[in-house]
């Protein structure tokens, strides 16, 4: 069963805090969604390999370690995903980075695929799907299915905030997937929405509604 990880650093809570905030406009919403996704970027790649290479610093010959050239892959799934993607390149600039277009169907809750753009060589990646939110986890399932259909083999799901519900749909779909949230909050309402959550997410980072 897939492992899920709950990253509560106390800076990550403070800035959610203002980001649920209703009174939290989008200059400020966009800016602090990104820099969540930039520490989490630093929590998630916690386990990647490492290499010695050798090096000469002012004083003398050193051996340190590098970044075993692994390759990343990072999936926003549109729109609100994007808001959270030059925050994790910030620390991993050398990442591809795919998109997976999906709405929800505000009758239904059913996700609706209408783009997908992945690097060419995906199973040789590392990806990272990343979404603020995670609800009912139709998107989220729907997104690791479009990425294993084309031949992914090692996926992990980063989001903001997750509800129960989504959280145990996306494990019992896809049960070698790891995911990683900020917080796991109480509920779903009637209408598939995140309760306390942050409302929608591409509204309030966008502008839109
Ligand atoms: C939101 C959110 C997730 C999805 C989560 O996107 O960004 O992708 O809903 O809900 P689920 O877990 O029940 O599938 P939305 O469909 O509103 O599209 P948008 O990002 O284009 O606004
Ligand atoms: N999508 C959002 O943007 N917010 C929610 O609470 C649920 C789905």
């Amino acid at each position: 069963m897939g492992k899920v990880y709950v990253f509560d650093h106390p800076l990550i809570q403070h800035k959610l805090t203002y980001i649920r905030d209703k009174n939290t406009g989008t200059k400020e919403f966009r800016e602090l969604v990104e820099e969540v996704a930039t520490l989490m970027a630093f929590e998630i790649t916690r386990d990647l390999p490492l290499e010695e290479v050798e090096i000469e610093t002012p004083v003398s010959k050193a051996k340190a370690k590098v970044i075993a050239g692994k390759k990343l892959g990072v999936i926003p799934i549109l729109r609100a995903g994007m808001g959270m993607v030059d925050g994790i390149l910030k620390l991993i600039p050398a990442a591809k980075v795919g998109h997976i277009g999906l709405y929800r169907d505000p009758e239904t809750l059913k996700p609706v695929e209408y783009y997908v753009k992945l690097p060419t060589d995906v199973e040789e990646r590392d990806f990272i799907i990343v979404d603020p939110m995670l609800a009912t986890g139709g998107s989220a399932i729907e997104a690791i299915n479009a990425l294993k259909k084309r031949g992914a083999k090692s996926i992990k799901f980063m989001c903001l905030i997750a509800a129960p519900e989504g959280v145990e749909a996306v494990k019992n779909a896809h049960p070698d997937v790891d995911i990683y949230i900020a917080a796991l909050d109480e509920k779903l309402n009637d209408h598939g929405y995140i309760v306390p959550g942050l409302g929608d997410a591409g509204d309030r980072l966008f502008g839109t509604k």
